[in-house]
Formats: structure tokens, sequence, C-alpha cells
């Protein structure tokens, strides 16, 4: 009869409701297609491992809402702001590109919805926001630690740096790498390129005539595999230097034996990672998945960690109270090493690692740490 239909489905709602007020939401904003898909679909990897692993905080369990910003900075933006409007997501992780955190974040920090990004290292991400953090070291850190790398450790004079002026990341990073470089007492020959670009043999002819010792490219892995295949057909024989933005199983597969024994500055190896994190991270990623985890996995772990740490020492799930947790954060054992967020800035200080691309087997080997010490 009706009446007991419309109770049952009362019922039926307020249970629902109860369900869902149960519940955490954290909104996860990713490159799951499009130019730099293998960023996005590395970091979900760590992130849905440790969801799974972490499933609930308070009590109560954790939802993940998973958008595409499809590697475009509009969508970057707006994906935020689905995020916030649409699902009233506690906080969320995001993004990988410097350039998508730059146009998502002021939404964030504009709702005060905490964000924390895994991977995005361009100083200006956090600069004078306080709802936006990161779990990664920043440009500065990076470029310099590349600089002492290559001045010291290659024994490299002349660098030739190619620059990709559509990414705030690549701007900003040759940017650090040539003031540490210079300081040191190296030259440097500046070149650019875009973004989708195929054909790099006319910077390359310009930075091959100064004989280089090493060439740097700052961008992401489709450039810097293309750029390094044609610089070797160009009979180019020193060393090829890169940042974060190479590591991607696509250098191989794009760049082939080309970007055998370039070098790298990123977040994270197996072989360099110390902390009790890391082995629980690394023996259950290796079960989860049947390979190596990559730097974008760490952190997208680390990221997500780092939420449902400040969640607990909150002891409440309200944006506010997490974003302030956040900025509180002190040697947070995590896997990219013991995090400490600076109140000021909303970064971490850490150690850079050098990897070397290896070729053959299709992987990364682990060749150096550069200490945030030894860099300041
Ligand atoms: N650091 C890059 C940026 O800011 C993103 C990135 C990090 C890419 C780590 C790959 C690995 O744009």
């Amino acid at each position: 009869t009706m009446r007991k239909l419309i109770f049952v489905l009362l019922l039926v709602v307020f249970a629902v409701s109860i369900f869902v007020a149960e519940e955490i939401k954290i909104g996860v904003v990713l490159p799951m297609t499009g130019g730099i898909s293998a960023f996005g679909q590395m970091t979900w990897e760590g992130i849905s491992l440790a969801h799974k692993m972490y499933p609930t905080v308070l009590g109560k369990e954790v939802k993940l809402i998973l958008f595409d910003n499809r590697s475009e900075k509009t969508e970057a933006a707006n994906a935020v702001a689905r995020a916030i409007d649409k699902e009233h997501v506690v906080a969320i992780i995001g993004e990988v590109a410097s350039s998508h955190s730059l146009a998502g974040g002021p939404i964030a920090e504009k709702n005060h919805i905490p964000m924390v990004s895994p991977a995005s290292t361009n100083p200006m991400v956090t600069q004078g926001k306080r709802y936006v953090s990161r779990v990664c070291f920043i440009d500065p850190f990076q470029g310099a630690a590349a600089a002492v790398f290559a001045f010291k450790n290659l024994g490299a004079k002349t660098v030739a740096v190619f620059t990709d002026i559509e990414q705030d990341y690549s701007v900003g990073l040759s940017k650090f790498f040539v003031d540490k470089f210079k300081k040191l007492g190296g030259k440097v020959v500046s070149l650019y390129y875009r973004t989708g670009d195929q054909d790099f043999t006319a910077q390359l002819t310009i930075a091959l005539s100064k004989n280089p010792d090493a060439i740097y490219v700052t961008g992401y892995y489709p450039e810097i595999a293309l750029l390094s295949r044609q610089a070797r057909q160009l009979g180019f024989k020193g060393y090829l230097l890169a940042g974060d933005g190479a590591e991607a199983p696509e250098l191989f597969s794009i760049g082939g034996d080309a970007v055998d024994g370039l070098f790298l500055t990123t977040h994270y190896h197996p072989k360099g990672a110390a902390t009790s994190m890391a082995k629980k991270f690394y023996d259950a990623f290796v079960k989860e998945y049947g390979k190596d985890p990559s730097a974008l996995a760490a952190l997208g772990f680390d990221a997500y960690l780092l939420i449902i740490d400040a969640i607990k020492r909150a002891g409440s799930a309200d944006p506010e109270a997490i974003a302030k947790a956040i900025r509180e954060t002190e040697n947070f054992e995590a896997v990219t090493g013991v995090i400490t967020i600076e109140k000021e800035t909303g970064n971490p200080i850490k150690d850079v690692v050098v990897d070397k691309a290896n070729a053959k087997e299709k992987k990364f080997d682990f060749a150096a740490i550069v200490s945030a010490q030894e860099l300041k």
C-alpha cells in the first residue's frame, strides 16, 4: 500500500543520507588522457594503492573521486571547480603539471578547500596561498641539483639548455639550472621549443655548433624523447640530462636507444628510499601491480597519506581544519622522505634523486642523491 511504500522509501533515503555523511570525499585531479597521460596513470596507481591500504579515517570511509583534466589547462581549472561545486570534496589531490596546478589551485584557494599537489614543482604553485601545498621539492632545488650534478659529477663546462616555453615548469626549471650552473663557473647556450613540437633539428644544429658537453632538456617525456633521438642522429655524443618530467615508460618507447644513459633528477627510486613507509610501499606496490613503482606513484601515495594524517590530527574532516593541519605537518614518515611542510610556503624540503635511463631494460637505474643540505 502507498503509505507503507512511502515509509520504506523515506527509510531508505534516511539510511543513504547517513551513509553518505559517513564518508569523506577526496577529489583527485590528474591528466588521465591527452599529452601527458602517463603522469596521470602513474600517480593514480600510487593514490589508489594508498587508499586500498588506508581506506578509512576517523572511523569513516574515504571516497576518492577521480577527475581527468585531459592534459589541458582549461580542464585543469574546470575539474577542480567540479570537484568542489558538484561533489563537495573536503580536499583535493592534484595536479601534476605545474601549469595545471597554477590553473586549478586558485579555485581551491578561493573556496578554502585544501589541495595537495603530488608533483608540481614550480614555486608559484603554492606562492601566496594558504590552501595549496605539496609533497614534492621545488624547482630551485631541482635545478640546482641538476647543475651541481652536471658540473661536479659529469664535469660539464658548457651545457645547451632546452626550454618548453609553454610550460611554467620548464621555464622555471631552466632558469634555476642556469643560475646555479653559471654560479659554479659553467657556460650555457639557451634554446626554446613548444609542447607538441616534433622537429628540434634547427635548435639542435645551433646548440651543437657550440660543442656542449651536455644537453639539458626541461619539459615532459614526449618532447624529451624526440629531442634526444634527433640529437643523437645529428651526432651528439655528450651527456643528456633532464628533470622529473622525463620519467615515464614512454621515454623508452618513443626515445629508443637514444635515451640510454640519460640522467634525470627525480623524487624517488626504490634503491634510494630509506623510510620504513618506503619499504611497506614498495612491497605492496610490487604485489599489486607486478612492477617497480615510479616516482609519481610514490608521490601520489604520499599525497594521500599526508591528507589522511592531517584529517586524523585535525580530528575533523572540515576543510578549514584539514588545511590548517596540512600546514602543521612535521616529520611525517612518507615514502619519498620525511616530510615537514613549511607553514608559510606549503613546501617540504627534500633530497633530490638522480636516475640514469637504461634503454636496454627500459627502466631507470638509481645513480645518486643530492641532499637538500648540499644545495643550501
Ligand atoms: N614537476 C613537474 C611539473 O611541475 C611534474 C612531474 C613531476 C612530472 C614528477 C613527472 C614526475 O610540471
